[in-house]
């Protein structure tokens, strides 16, 4: 059977086909040995796939980690070591853009438990945080009370007009959770009157093009169950129909999710991207209005 290739890696002198996935915000692998599927290939999951020397196809352990157990807390996800890393990169990357970030209104989608809103809170910022799930959303308001939180899924086609409107709408982790990104995009710009902040996964293409994934069932994956794989060229396209200005820094975070070399990128899981919507134009010398080819770390 003919098996559809997205990435290949050297191991143990095997082959490895890879889906593209959330590694960081996964918790480690337990190396539990899978079982052999014979001559199965599901389409569209994230998996890796080893095709033995033989030409079987097998399972390989995971690339993607084990389901998470009971023992890890339904939040844990959010909690792992490697999540904490990407955050604080992530954080530390924003604050060196040199945006007006203070005293703002913000709303915050996809906020997973509110990790990153104190990053808004320290600034003085009035933040609504929202995620697509209740659970999560009760443990934004179990860890930071006093904050105004609400449920909001994106994939709803809903206005999100009764929150208001904002300075800033700050959307990290989110977009490749979502099977419609461009229809969650208009409504977030709808209720955008200055920044859009974005971090998403994307497809290291150049080509205006969405690819679309299967999500599996974690606390911080599509509540839908379909995420996507944009290009940076489709979102920044996007981005700059809906708000009239869109950017993408010149550096990237310090994580190895934030490839700095699109040329002949790295063979890896994962590879993401930030960019900024804009009202109006914004004359920084750390932004970018082009996809770039090469960005610093
Ligand atoms: C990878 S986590 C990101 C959490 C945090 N923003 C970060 O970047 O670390 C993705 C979050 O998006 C939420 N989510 C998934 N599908 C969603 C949807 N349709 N609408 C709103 N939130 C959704 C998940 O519940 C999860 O909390």
């Amino acid at each position: 059977m003919k098996q559809p290739q997205r990435q290949s890696v050297s191991r143990d002198g095997a082959r490895v086909f890879l889906e593209p996935g959330d590694s960081s915000s996964h918790p480690p692998s337990d190396k539990r040995r899978t079982p052999v599927v014979k001559g199965i290939f599901p389409p569209a999951t994230r998996a890796a796939i080893v095709v033995g020397k033989g030409g079987e196809v097998q399972w390989a352990g995971s690339l993607f980690p084990r389901r998470k157990r009971t023992a890890d807390g339904p939040f844990a996800v959010f909690l792992a070591p490697e999540a904490r890393a990407i955050n604080q990169a992530r954080q530390q990357h924003l604050g060196s853009l040199g945006l007006d970030l203070d005293r703002r209104k913000v709303l915050e989608v996809g906020a997973g438990i509110g990790l990153h809103t104190p990053f808004f809170l320290e600034r003085g910022c009035d933040v609504v945080v929202t995620d697509g799930r209740p659970e999560n959303v009760a443990e934004i308001q179990r860890r930071l009370p006093g904050v105004q939180t609400a449920v909001v899924d994106l994939e709803a086609d809903r206005a999100l007009d009764s929150l208001g409107r904002f300075d800033v709408v700050y959307c990290y982790g989110l977009l490749y959770h979502l099977a419609n990104p461009e229809r969650a995009l208009a409504r977030l710009a709808e209720v955008c009157t200055g920044l859009l902040l974005l971090e998403t996964a994307v497809s290291p293409g150049n080509y205006d093009e969405l690819l679309l994934v299967r999500d599996p069932d974690y606390a911080n994956q599509a509540v839908s169950g379909v995420g996507c794989r944009p290009t940076r060229l489709w979102v920044l396209n996007r981005l700059r129909m809906l708000l009239g200005h869109a950017y993408i820094p010149l550096t990237q975070p310090a994580n190895v999710d934030f490839p700095t070399d699109w040329r002949t990128p790295p063979i890896q899981t994962m590879y993401r991207s930030i960019f900024v919507g804009s009202r109006h134009p914004l004359g920084l010398a750390t932004l970018g209005d082009t996809v770039p080819m090469t960005q610093d770390g």
